[in-house]
């Protein structure tokens, strides 16, 4: 039994992987293996001889089972660390320090102004692109009559002969999500929606296809005062000054009554666009209160929730606080203008840390 002993723990000592032990197991315990056949052995012994010798084979059984055991884990665990040292990766390394890829300024400025609105409690909605005309106009108590649909520029989408289905246009702007979002919530609500819209246009602050972001705060109470406030602490927010000269113009828009548009004082002297300095004004968003039958049409009841809404110009405001002269640029894909004026990925924005270090 000594030999049998030194054997069996010999070769488990050598064994180098599960196979080895198993073959081992099998010769050495399992039903045909050496011990096994020992025991069948014990029938022919006297009384005493057997007394002595099944408790040995028994506890030489249970050493070489344990034995198995414990070499098995120890394989187990070389294994993984082997797997560990070869398949390591430190996932707090930066990534490649030259600057591949940076983000547009477009989505920088969307990341920026979508940070502060949250601080004021404004949640992100959205929408479609392509839209139906009642979500774009006649929702919006623009019908079809009325010259703000041809003043929009639309690009109405093509449809087959005899297709009777209502028009669908490219979004004009991103009000039709006032609508949507009023459907989808009732009242109250607080909402930005950042977006692509559309209008047939091209010249160096217009392009065919650029960005809003709507504003839409609906509540017992709201007054033209809160909009004023909202506007005003988000452009210091945005712009991270004290104090920006804005311009509230009486304006009109058929989905707000009163209506204000509001520009900044900036220059753009030498080619260069510079915010906060000069004569020149640059408009940078459409505002006023709701007008009551968009709130009926979003199926809340005017006669008691009143609110705000707001159309921000994000390529504007992107052209502002970066000093980018030209809109059109931002859309000509010229890899040396994304590097200049592109934004590193990982520094995400936030109030806490500085908008844009
Ligand atoms: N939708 C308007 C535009 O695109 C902007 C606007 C939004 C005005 C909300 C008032 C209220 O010009």
């Amino acid at each position: 039994m000594d030999d049998l002993k030194a054997k069996y723990l010999g070769q488990i000592a050598e064994a180098a992987d599960e196979a080895a032990i198993e073959a081992i197991r099998v010769a050495a315990v399992g039903k045909k293996g050496e011990i096994a056949l020992m025991m069948r052995e014990l029938g022919k012994m006297t009384p005493e001889e057997r007394q002595t010798a099944g408790p040995a084979l028994n506890a030489l059984k249970d050493e070489i089972n344990s034995a198995l055991a414990a070499k098995k884990a120890a394989l187990a665990d070389a294994a993984l660390d082997e797997r560990l040292r070869s398949e390591w990766l430190d996932v707090t390394l930066p990534t490649r320090p030259r600057r591949q890829g940076t983000l547009h300024p477009i989505s920088q400025a969307s990341e920026e102004l979508t940070a502060i609105f949250a601080e004021m409690g404004f949640a992100v909605a959205e929408g479609p692109r392509i839209e139906t005309d009642w979500y774009n106009f006649d929702a919006l108590n623009i019908p079809g009559h009325h010259p703000a649909r041809a003043e929009m520029d639309t690009f109405y989408m093509a449809r087959a002969e005899g297709d009777n289905r209502p028009p669908h246009v490219l979004r004009t702007h991103t009000s039709p999500v006032q609508i949507r979002s009023m459907e989808l919530q009732g009242a109250p609500i607080r909402v930005i929606c950042p977006g692509g819209v559309y209008r047939a246009d091209y010249d160096q602050t217009h392009t065919p296809m650029f960005h809003q972001v709507e504003g839409l705060a609906i509540d017992k109470g709201i007054s033209m005062a809160n909009l004023k406030w909202t506007l005003e602490e988000f452009v210091k927010a945005f712009f991270e000054v004290d104090d920006v000269e804005l311009r509230f113009r009486a304006s009109h828009f058929p989905f707000t009554e009163p209506s204000a548009e509001v520009d900044i004082r900036c220059s753009w002297e030498g080619g260069q666009l510079k915010i906060g300095e000069g004569d020149d004004w640059l408009e940078i968003l459409g505002s006023g209160m709701v007008h009551p039958k968009v709130i009926a049409a979003g199926g809340i009841d005017p006669d008691v929730y009143q609110g705000f809404a707001f159309g921000i110009g994000i390529d504007r405001l992107a052209m502002l606080k970066y000093g980018i002269p030209d809109l059109r640029a931002f859309f000509d894909s010229d890899l040396r203008w994304l590097r200049h004026y592109g934004f590193a990925a990982l520094d995400m924005p936030n109030l806490h840390g500085g908008l844009s270090r």
